[in-house]
């Protein structure tokens, strides 16, 4: 289904659970040697650790909290050594809370702020190195970036700044062969979906035009598809994954 990835390299952020193991998955399968930056030693971790060796390639799964620097840092330096150099880049790490505007905490703001959107922004810089002239960057933002969503002020905040992200620097570094884009997901059914009231559940499924919640691999198939050189010519886009809710 998918374009052969065999011999390219990648780093895949926030890559244990949810859309970023499913890209992880995608990209393993298509052939590619993954690096996969996780925050907790959890289960998850493990098994994904099993499901990779399954691939048959030589993947890598490194604990680094984003929200500090300097293991952001940590990781960028186990992931040169570990491949060399990278193909791809996918920024999936994400993280979300729901706090009235008028009580959100300045600590909540900060950290909502520095696992989506500055985490990008330093994991993106750190692996210029390793991308050399060409590449691909793929940033995880989100269908609420684009509307807004109450509650969600510093979330939105942050997937909004993605949008600005991805496409100045679609801008500046198109000239040395890396594209840039953003997949903007709607509401997927991941561990954040799972603990959904059966109320907002049915408020969404009513809004979506086909009727469901995606799954995590819908969203993989457009980052594969970012990842891959079939998009060679797709750069500085948002790409929205929603069932268009
Ligand atoms: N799910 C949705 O409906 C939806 C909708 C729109 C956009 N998105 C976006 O899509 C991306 C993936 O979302 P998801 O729901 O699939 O995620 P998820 O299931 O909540 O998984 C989050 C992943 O990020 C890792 N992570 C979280 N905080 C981290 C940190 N500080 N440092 C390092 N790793 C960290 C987690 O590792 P551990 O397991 O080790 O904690 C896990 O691998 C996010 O950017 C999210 O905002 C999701």
């Amino acid at each position: 289904m998918f374009p052969d990835l065999a011999g390219r390299r990648a780093l895949v952020t926030g890559g244990t659970r949810g859309i970023g193991r499913s890209v992880v998955l995608g990209l393993a399968q298509a052939g590619a040697t993954v690096v996969v930056g996780h925050q907790r030693q959890t289960e998850d971790a493990e098994s994904l650790r099993r499901e990779l060796k399954d691939t048959g390639g030589d993947h890598l799964l490194v604990q680094a909290d984003v929200a500090d620097p300097a293991q952001i840092g940590e990781l960028l330096e186990a992931t040169g050594t570990h491949l060399g150099g990278l193909d791809i880049v996918v920024n999936s790490v994400g993280t979300i809370s729901h706090v009235p505007y008028a009580q959100l905490p300045l600590e909540a703001w900060t950290q909502v702020l520095a696992t989506n959107l500055t985490a990008t922004h330093l994991v993106t810089q750190g692996a210029l190195a390793l991308l050399g002239d060409s590449g691909s960057v793929i940033n995880i933002g989100s269908g609420a970036g684009l509307v807004g969503v109450p509650l969600r002020a510093h979330y939105t905040a942050a997937k909004t700044g993605l949008i600005g992200l991805t496409r100045s620097l679609s801008k500046e570094l198109g000239g040395r062969g890396i594209r840039v884009n953003l997949v903007s997901p709607g509401v997927i059914e991941t561990d954040q979906a799972a603990g959904m009231p059966d109320a907002a559940r049915a408020a969404y499924t009513n809004r979506i035009p086909l009727g469901r919640l995606g799954e995590a691999h819908e969203v993989a198939a457009v980052v594969l598809f970012l990842a891959s050189d079939v998009s060679s010519y797709v750069n500085g886009a948002t790409f929205t994954v929603d069932g268009g809710i």
